[in-house]
């Protein structure tokens, strides 16, 4: 048995909180029955309905995948390509990506059912660290690095400070291998730092989310997330919201 907000939370309808509002309002039937008190618990054969539809109610499941390039970050596309549910399909859940990467991009992707948590690790301040690895035209110099550092001006705003890190470069064909390592997550955020600093990446990949790395997969493998992996992302997302 769950509280009814637990269970409305985990189906990406709101947060906890919103959904307790929802509860208090009147919004929710359970079995038919409006229900407003927030102590009540429910059980999987309860039906619980939200402004008159049901809401759907799976096991929680978490998935750590190595996305290859060339795939995109959705679970469907009407153009036809690749997407990484396609990875998924012995997975009964209807799981989908926390955020996504870029086509091209590479690198760890989180997946899951639910919503909760997706919405948890996208909050805007949570303080969770990514660790990309990019390869850029040209060889920037130290102070184009230490302007990512400080947080360069992109349309959608200036960027947090930064941790960077040239890795190697190759002189000959003018082109470096830096990493990257943010806490945000704009839209093509790193893609848009290094244009702003005149060095188009070619090539990026995710090498760590938090404490978790892609050791031991290649592209296309994934695997299920520990329970003590579920519980410290949410521990280090709920401290950043604070
Ligand atoms: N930043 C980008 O530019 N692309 C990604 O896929 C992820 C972060």
């Amino acid at each position: 048995m769950e509280r009814l907000q637990k269970v409305i939370a985990h189906a990406g309808i709101a947060s906890r909180r919103k959904a307790e509002q929802l509860i208090s309002e009147g919004h929710v039937r359970v079995n038919g029955q409006v229900v407003k008190e927030l102590g009540v618990k429910v059980g999987s054969n309860d039906k619980v309905e939200v402004d008159g539809i049901p809401i759907e109610r799976e096991q929680p499941v978490y998935f750590l995948f190595y996305k290859p390039r060339g795939v995109l970050s959705a679970v469907s596309d009407d153009k036809g390509r690749k997407v990484v549910t396609d990875y998924f399909q012995q997975i009964e859940q209807r799981i989908y990506p926390v955020g996504r990467l870029d086509y091209e991009t590479s690198g760890l992707l989180l997946l899951t059912n639910d919503g909760e948590f997706a919405n948890l690790l996208m909050h805007p301040r949570n303080e969770i660290e990514k660790v990309y690895v990019a390869k850029v035209k040209g060889i920037p110099s130290k102070e184009s690095l230490r302007s990512l550092q400080k947080g360069v001006r992109l349309e959608d705003g200036k960027t947090a400070p930064a941790k960077t890190k040239l890795l190697s470069m190759d002189k000959k064909k003018q082109t470096s291998i830096i990493e990257l390592i943010i806490h945000e997550g704009k839209n093509r955020q790193v893609r848009r730092m290094f244009e702003a600093i005149g060095h188009n990446v070619l090539k990026l990949k995710r090498e760590r989310y938090a404490a978790l790395t892609l050791e031991g997969l290649s592209p296309g493998d994934g695997r299920e997330l520990t329970a003590h992996e579920v519980k410290q992302l949410r521990t280090l997302a709920n401290q950043g919201k604070k």
